[in-house]
């Protein structure tokens, strides 16, 4: 399609609307190199270059620092510690003032930040970094909440409790219960870009960031406190990130107010990169968490009541370890009706990095809790697990009632499972690979089907509201910018879509332009999935704004009434004639019609009590299922996926192609995240797997061998949410559970599926050979 096309004024249909399957906007340019990253961006003369001292131990007190040598290294021109913070020394986004920018008088992870050298060149900033010299006097360190008690040791946050009935006797009444622990691992977001940040000093005390980030509110939240200013002296820009997954709503503070901090003070540019080893030392990652369930059933695998403590790796601070471990909670059901349920959450100190969002926010890990208590209900009465998934699903009707008390109304589940399982003909495929193992000595096939169901909404109530500013401009095109970031997710395009939609024009009059603080203010992080719900709302309140004076303003003119005032592509017909878009718009401008408009949106009917443990913290679900088959090398754990299916609902999706473009990716992040993907500390608090060299993301060859991906074309949502779309950003990163349970079905059939194989996750090949050989020995085979 011809970028610079002319509207053309007969058209039918204008090119880029809502529902079409537009691709990514800047798709060519971040496969042809075009795509200008901070770090492709024309530096200002002079800039300076930044790299951050790390801490060597994992908690101390420093005793002295001595940074000469560091001070004296070529090139260098400066070296900051805590102290030349002109302002608060935190960039904590939780109130709870427990995470300094430098650290002061303490260190409590290995690879915290302590100094930051800045240097005429980047390579020279990294020479000098090597070059200090601290002593710390070492207290001991907690690096892993194995062994610690949930419930009263230290907690960098408040733990959540849910409630409903009476767990406790449900469990000791039920003709069967079980107990267990599973430990689920976290994961590095390894983004393609890592994280930067460019501070650009100004006159009187203004800097500009332009930052990495998916929250650039916060960043200019953070900076102005770190330089002592108001936050109208701070500007942070983002046009792209180079991939965010939650690992930049709050780690980009950190390289952002040190870049601002050395910027102010030297009067120059200052950009700062850390390397990918650096970068993954010393930012938060995916929680891990330890999870003790207990269950009571009956015979036919009915579900009778549950009891959960999440206990999870926080790390030193708070960060968003709170709303993460409640999220957590919040999906300890998945798609399961528990007649009776308590969990709790236990966001556990550690003297680790400090973990944070990464997509899913928590639920991944409580969804992964749930599935586990389906596998054992399933092994223990020997049968398909599939089976015991659908006897406990929510009912339509009832059966609907969730662990924090909301009535779930948009159930779709079973109509999701049901016309996967017969798209992918389980039942046959099972079967088939029952024959098949019970003839193959050696390799062993597995398969699982496995549900989703997503809450959509920030749980802080404030977080979900958005603004946007729409110009017209006198030639008929359009600027759009709204609070949301674009990290790959195609949001940019979608907003685009739907300001094109609502003026009638093609998407090429619409210019996407780079999120700033300076033109939306207040804004949430691009986070929960709830970009396009959110900015897309904003967007399109801002046109309807332009647009309804535009009527009004032709009504008047041309003597008709409104309702013969009416948009067509790229033209507006009043009364019996057609104007041109640009045309019309030229006019009101003559007769001075405001063509800019701020928009705003807020969701409606949400509401949390967190003291309670109830409320309706979800606008809606997002639901979808999975169904993967694996083979697995009995005698070294290697396993292959063989052929994955997919079934997922975005509503009436704003963009097919970027839908599907988002549940694919999702799968093989989450399949990464269950699979290989393992992070591992020596008894020092180090991170040994600090590169891709160590830490294994799925690969293209790692992909299902056949991969079936679709989307539920009956799926609209039921709110009022822009043109009847639904997220789609994060819940299909649960799809990949399906891997996990086919690794664990596969395990199963060593022991003739009578022993739940209790994979940890990620199942490693490590991992599965030692659930292999734990199977073996005990069914003496
Ligand atoms: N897709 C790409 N390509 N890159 C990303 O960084 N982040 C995910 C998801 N999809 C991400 C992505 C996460 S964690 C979230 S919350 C959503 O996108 C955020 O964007 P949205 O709200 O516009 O869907
Ligand atoms: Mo996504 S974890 O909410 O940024």
């Amino acid at each position: 399609m011809n970028r610079h096309a002319l509207p053309d004024l007969t058209a039918k249909a204008i090119s880029g609307g809502v529902a079409t399957d537009r691709r990514h906007d800047s798709a060519h340019k971040h496969v042809t190199g075009e795509a200008v990253y901070i770090d492709d961006m024309p530096e200002p003369a002079g800039t300076l270059h930044g790299c951050l001292g790390l801490s060597t131990v994992a908690h101390g007190a420093i005793v002295a620092m001595d940074l000469a040598a560091v001070r004296a290294a070529p090139g260098v021109v400066d070296v900051l510690t805590a102290g030349d913070i002109p302002g608060v020394n935190d960039i904590s986004p939780s109130g709870r003032h427990d995470e300094p920018v430098l650290a002061e008088g303490k260190v409590q992870f290995l690879g915290q930040p302590v100094f930051a050298v800045i240097a005429e060149t980047r390579e020279q900033a990294r020479r000098a970094c090597k070059l200090a010299k601290i002593d710390y006097d070492e207290l001991p360190a907690v690096l892993d909440v194995e062994g610690l008690d949930p419930l009263s040791d230290r907690l960098v946050a408040p733990g959540l409790t849910l409630k409903r009935g009476n767990a406790a006797e449900a469990i000791s009444k039920a003709p069967r219960s079980i107990s267990g622990k599973m430990r689920v691992g976290g994961q590095d977001h390894f983004y393609l870009e890592g994280h930067i940040a460019l501070a650009v000093p100004g006159e009187d005390r203004d800097v500009t960031v332009h930052s990495s980030t998916q929250h650039p509110s916060e960043v200019q939240h953070m900076v102005a406190h770190a330089l002592g200013v108001p936050s109208h002296a701070v500007t942070v820009e983002v046009r792209r990130m180079g991939g965010g997954f939650g690992g930049k709503e709050t780690q980009s503070n950190q390289f952002a107010a040190i870049a601002a901090v050395a910027a102010k003070k030297l009067v120059r540019a200052v950009k700062i990169r850390p390397d990918r080893d650096d970068d993954m030392t010393a930012t938060g990652k995916r929680h891990d968490f330890l999870i003790d369930y207990e269950v009571g059933f009956d015979d036919e695998g009915n579900i009778l009541g549950v009891d959960y403590v999440y206990a999870a790796r926080c790390g030193f601070s708070s960060d968003l370890s709170g709303p993460v471990t409640d999220r957590a909670l919040f999906h300890c059901d998945n798609a399961y009706f528990y007649p009776a349920v308590k969990a709790v959450s236990a966001p556990l100190y550690t003297n680790t990095v400090s973990n944070t969002a990464f997509r899913g926010f928590g639920g991944p890990q409580g969804m992964v809790g749930a599935e586990r208590v389906i596998d054992e209900v399933a092994f223990a009465l020997g049968k398909d697990p599939l089976e015991i998934r659908k006897r406990n699903f929510y009912g339509v009707s009832e059966r609907n009632v969730t662990p924090y008390h909301q009535t779930v109304e948009d159930n779709v589940v079973q109509r999701i499972v049901e016309e996967l399982e017969t798209a992918c003909d389980y039942a046959g495929r099972r079967r088939e690979i029952a024959a098949f193992n019970a003839n193959s000595g050696i390799v062993k096939r597995g398969i699982a089907l496995t549900p989703v169901k997503f809450g959509i909404s920030f749980t802080a109530t404030h977080f979900n509201q958005a603004g946007a500013l729409v110009h017209v401009y006198t030639d008929g095109s359009v600027h759009l910018n709204h609070g949301g970031t674009e990290m790959g997710q195609g949001l940019y395009v979608k907003v685009a879509q739907v300001v094109a939609e609502t003026f009638q024009i093609d998407i090429e009059q619409v210019k996407i332009t780079a999120t700033t603080t300076g033109k939306v203010p207040n804004t949430s992080a691009t986070a929960a999935s709830s970009g396009s719900d959110l900015n897309g709302m904003a967007a399109q309140n801002a046109a309807q704004q332009i647009k309804d004076r535009l009527v009004a303003f032709a009504a008047e003119k041309y003597e008709v009434p409104v309702e013969q005032v009416v948009f067509l592509p790229n033209r507006v017909r009043v009364g019996n004639q057609e104007i041109p878009f640009g045309d019309l718009v030229k006019q009101a401008y003559m007769a001075r019609v405001q063509l800019s408009a701020a928009g705003f949106y807020k969701t409606p009917k949400i509401h949390w009590d967190r003291e309670k443990g109830e409320g309706h913290p979800f606008y809606y679900f997002a639901y979808g299922a999975a169904c993967s088959e694996v083979s697995v090398d009995t005698l070294t754990g290697e396993y292959v996926v063989e052929r994955t299916d997919i079934l997922h609902e975005t509503g009436r999706s704003l963009n097919r192609a970027i839908d599907l473009g988002q549940v694919e990716g999702a799968f093989i992040q989450g399949m990464g995240w269950l699979t290989t993907e393992e992070l591992v500390w020596d008894e020092k608090g180090r991170l040994r797997t600090h590169a891709p060299s160590t830490y294994k993301i799925p690969l293209a060859s790692d992909r299902p061998k056949i991969f079936n991906v679709a989307l539920a074309d009956w799926s609209e949502n039921a709110e009022p949410t822009i043109h009847k779309s639904k997220a789609v950003g994060e819940p299909p990163f649960m799809l990949g559970m399906s891997v996990l349970h086919a690794l664990s079905d596969a395990v199963a059939s060593v022991a003739g599926h009578r022993v739940c194989p209790r994979l940890d996750a990620p199942a490693t090949p490590e991992r599965v050979l030692m659930a292999v050989e734990r199977l073996r020995a005990a069914a003496g085979t």
